[in-house]
Order: structure tokens, then sequence, then C-alpha cells
């Protein structure tokens, strides 16, 4: 088995002990750190922004992984790749120029994602699947922490794949929204290799470490 990627989703942590929960992430092997940008427009909810990331930076060693569930990014790379993010993906939803979007966050010096809600097809990421470095498939809808992960998007993992495979790309593919010891293993045989999880590692009753050491253990279980 191929080893995957941990991203725990900052959101679900304790802000009042933010350096302490980014250190027991990256102590317990996670491999990024994944920030829910959201506005309230594009998604009801309002989270964190820039200056969050920042903050995230400077206690930080491992990647960020940035997520933007937000109106207009195009708007806003500049200020999260100065905020210092690895990963910049934006939702296919809120891109009229994808392509464009996708070259300026690569020329921002950071990696390219695309994203979709569970209700867009995954072929409105063909265009751009050749040129990127990270999918990210929502397994719930964008907004909240702790939902019910969806099944129907297993199959969009594995069309996915198949499209990068005969790309012969080797972008990140990855999963955000109810990833848990049962549905991880689901998802890494469809053909993911990015985990993302909110509850499962900081709502995990022995604490940060031991929610992240049954995510890496539970596909051998
Ligand atoms: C959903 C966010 C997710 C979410 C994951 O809108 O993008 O990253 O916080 O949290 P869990 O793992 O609790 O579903
Ligand atoms: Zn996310």
């Amino acid at each position: 088995m191929n080893r995957f990627f941990i991203a725990p989703s900052i959101i679900a942590a304790d802000f009042t002990r933010l350096a302490e929960e980014i250190t027991a992430c990256q102590t317990a092997g996670a491999d990024w750190l994944h920030l829910d940008v959201m506005d309230g427009h594009f998604v009801p909810t309002i989270t964190i922004g820039p200056l969050f990331v920042e903050a995230c930076k400077r206690a930080a060693t491992l990647p960020l992984d940035v997520h933007l569930m937000i109106s207009n990014p195009d708007s806003y790379l500049e200020v999260f790749a100065k905020a210092g993010a690895a990963n910049i993906t934006v939702h296919v939803e809120t891109c009229p120029n994808l392509l464009q979007t996708i070259q300026k966050i690569k020329s921002l010096g950071c990696r390219a994602g695309v994203t979709l809600n569970p209700l867009t097809p995954a072929s409105a990421l063909d265009a751009a699947l050749p040129l990127v470095d990270l999918v990210l498939v929502m397994s719930v809808t964008p907004g909240y922490s702790g939902q019910a992960f969806m099944p129907e998007m297993i199959g969009k993992v594995q069309e996915i794949r198949n499209k990068l495979n005969a790309l012969r790309s080797n972008a990140h593919l990855e999963v955000d929204g109810g990833i848990s010891a049962e549905t991880l293993p689901l998802m890494l045989h469809a053909g993911t290799n990015v985990f993302v999880a909110g509850s499962a590692i900081f709502k995990h009753p022995g604490g940060t470490a031991a929610g992240i050491k049954l995510l890496r253990e539970c596909p051998l279980r």
C-alpha cells in the first residue's frame, strides 16, 4: 500500500490552543495542514481569512493547504500566497476563467488545486486536469465540519483517478468531508492519496494524536 497524506482541517481545532494543536498534528505525523476559508457568500459560513493563515504559517513547519470557499477567489490569490499558502485550491463554481486562475496560482509559487461541489460533475474539471497539481473532491456540501460522508462521491473519485492516470498526471487526489476510519479505506481504494479530516482528528476522544494514528492505521485493520 502506498503511503497516503493526512491533512487535518484546522477549523475543527481549538483556536485558543492553535499553536499547540498544530504541533500535535506535526508530531503525530500529519503531512499538510488544511485551512478552510469560507466567506459567508459562496458558502453560508464565515471562518478564517489571510491573517489566520499567516498565524498558522508562523506556528507550522508543514505545508499549508488552503481551500478557498469564497466568491471571486481571483482577487485574493496573492494575499493567500503571501500569507504562506503552499497549495491554493479554488472551486470550479467560482472561477469563470479557470485556466487563468490556475496559471496565476502557479505564478505565485503555489501548487494549484481545483475542487468541485458534490453536485458538480467531474467533467467540469476536464479542461483543467492537465494543468493542476491537485484535485480536491468534496464528499460533503461545503460549509461545516462534522457532516456525514456522501458515498456517491466514491464513484467521482474513481472517475477522476482514471482521468489522471490517462493523462499520466502526478496530481494529488484529495478528499474532504466526513473522513473517518470507516470512510478513509473506501476512498483510498477508489484512488485518493490525500485525506482531509476535521472531526475525526480534533474531536477524537483520545486527542489529536490518537485521531491521526487511527486514520493512519485504519486501512490495515
Ligand atoms: C467542509 C470543509 C472541511 C471540513 C472537514 O466544508 O471544507 O474541510 O471542515 O471536516 P470533517 O472532517 O469534520 O467533515
Ligand atoms: Zn476543506
